[in-house]
């Protein structure tokens, strides 16, 4: 075979391997993920590697309301970046103001979840995408029809041959939206500063909030880790009847019945209504559930107890809680809607 002809073909094995392409100078535009210090180096799938052309493509789909049958809700209409990627309504209604059942949770550092949504449902972001897109109290629409809109817009094809080398199609719409999604990490608050990066920046009420979160109360025994996730499954006794099953909808166990995921409290103090349902409005009343140790229901978990916290002590926990705010996040201009 010449050697011209072997290049090429060769050249196309790997593209269709999903192996980054060499843009038209043929330079390699890796995206270069800041890992904040602390945190784990996250898994990026292989089949789908951080490239510039990738993250730009992404955003623009991100805040594009051509996604939504009738183009009037993107996923930013939910995920809002002021807002740490969540959004401050109980219910956030979708076209036609349709309501489902679910809080829209953050987006920070999605990349380092293992599974996704409250019950715990799907292992991939690129998995993920299909679900809001077709949810009738979402965007109500059909991902083959948002790609044969795109296909028809030269801005979006030029972008995705940069991206993946290939029309705009589901593989690039999933791949591209995910990609975005991944490089969404926030770990640059108070707390961060304190913990991780050698700076003693928390006030007296704030460290004595760290320590009852930490030491004295068990919060952190669920809200573990970097992350304040452990990323299990359980059950926090808001309710003796749930009007939403949680994992077991997912599993049909009767002892899965009523289980959430635990979401992180990173930027915690901007995602209220807090919980599954954005049922509690306040952190103050998050505090004042956990003190009774929660309402009777079989699957509640037993690490949930009932403890005493005075007035003082409750405004240090919350003092600490705030801290977890990350400023810098809120205002990434990487992160910012491309269409403004
Ligand atoms: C109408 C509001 C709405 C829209 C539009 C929306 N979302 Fe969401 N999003 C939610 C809600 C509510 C949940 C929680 C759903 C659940 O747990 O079942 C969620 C969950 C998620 C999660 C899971 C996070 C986790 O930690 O488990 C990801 C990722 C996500 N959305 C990304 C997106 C993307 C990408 C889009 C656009 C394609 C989008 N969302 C559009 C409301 C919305
Ligand atoms: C047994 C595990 C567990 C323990 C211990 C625990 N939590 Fe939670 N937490 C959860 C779960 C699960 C949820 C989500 C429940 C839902 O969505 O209905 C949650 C939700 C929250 C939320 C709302 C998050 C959001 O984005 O809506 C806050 C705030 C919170 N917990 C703070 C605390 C504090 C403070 C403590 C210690 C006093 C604590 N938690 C102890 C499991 C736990």
């Amino acid at each position: 075979m010449k050697k011209g002809l072997y290049i090429f073909i060769s050249g196309i094995i790997l593209l269709s391997c999903g192996i980054i392409k060499q843009s038209d100078s043929g330079e390699i535009s890796a995206y270069e993920l800041e890992i904040p210090k602390g945190f784990p180096e996250p898994l990026i799938p292989e089949a789908n590697a951080l490239t510039q052309a990738r993250v730009d493509l992404g955003r623009m789909l991100f805040f594009d309301p051509i996604l939504s049958i009738d183009s009037s809700i993107s996923c930013a209409s939910c995920h809002d970046q002021s807002l740490a990627f969540a959004d401050n309504r109980a219910i956030t209604p979708g076209v036609e103001g349709r309501l489902a059942m679910r809080n829209a949770p953050t987006l920070a550092n999605v990349v380092y979840n293992p599974t996704f949504l409250f019950d715990g449902h799907l292992k991939t972001l690129e998995m993920q995408i299909l679900v809001p897109i077709g949810e009738h109290a979402e965007m109500a629409f059909n991902i083959v029809e948002i790609s044969k809109l795109l296909q028809k817009d030269s801005t979006y094809v030029r972008m995705s041959y940069a991206a993946y080398n290939r029309k705009p199609d589901p593989f690039v719409i999933t791949r591209a939206i995910s990609t975005f999604e991944r490089i969404l990490i926030s770990g640059n608050s108070k707390y961060d500063q304190q913990a991780y990066q050698g700076k003693n920046v928390l006030n007296k009420s704030e460290k004595r909030g760290m320590d009852l979160f930490f030491n004295q109360l068990n919060c952190a025994e669920c809200h573990s880790g970097f992350n304040f996730t452990n990323y299990t499954t359980v059950n926090n006794g808001l309710y003796e009847v749930y009007a939403d099953s949680g994992r077991q909808r997912v599993t049909k166990l009767e002892s899965d019945r009523a289980l959430f995921k635990v979401p992180t409290l990173r930027n915690i103090s901007l995602t209220a209504p807090y919980m599954h349902d954005g049922s509690i409005a306040t952190l103050e009343e998050v505090i004042a559930h956990y003190k009774t140790g929660g309402v009777q229901h079989k699957n509640k978990s037993d690490k949930l107890k009932p403890f005493e916290l005075s007035d003082s002590e409750t405004a240090d926990l919350i003092h600490f809680l705030n801290c977890l705010t990350d400023k810098s996040f809120l205002k990434n201009k990487e992160f910012r809607n491309p269409f403004e």
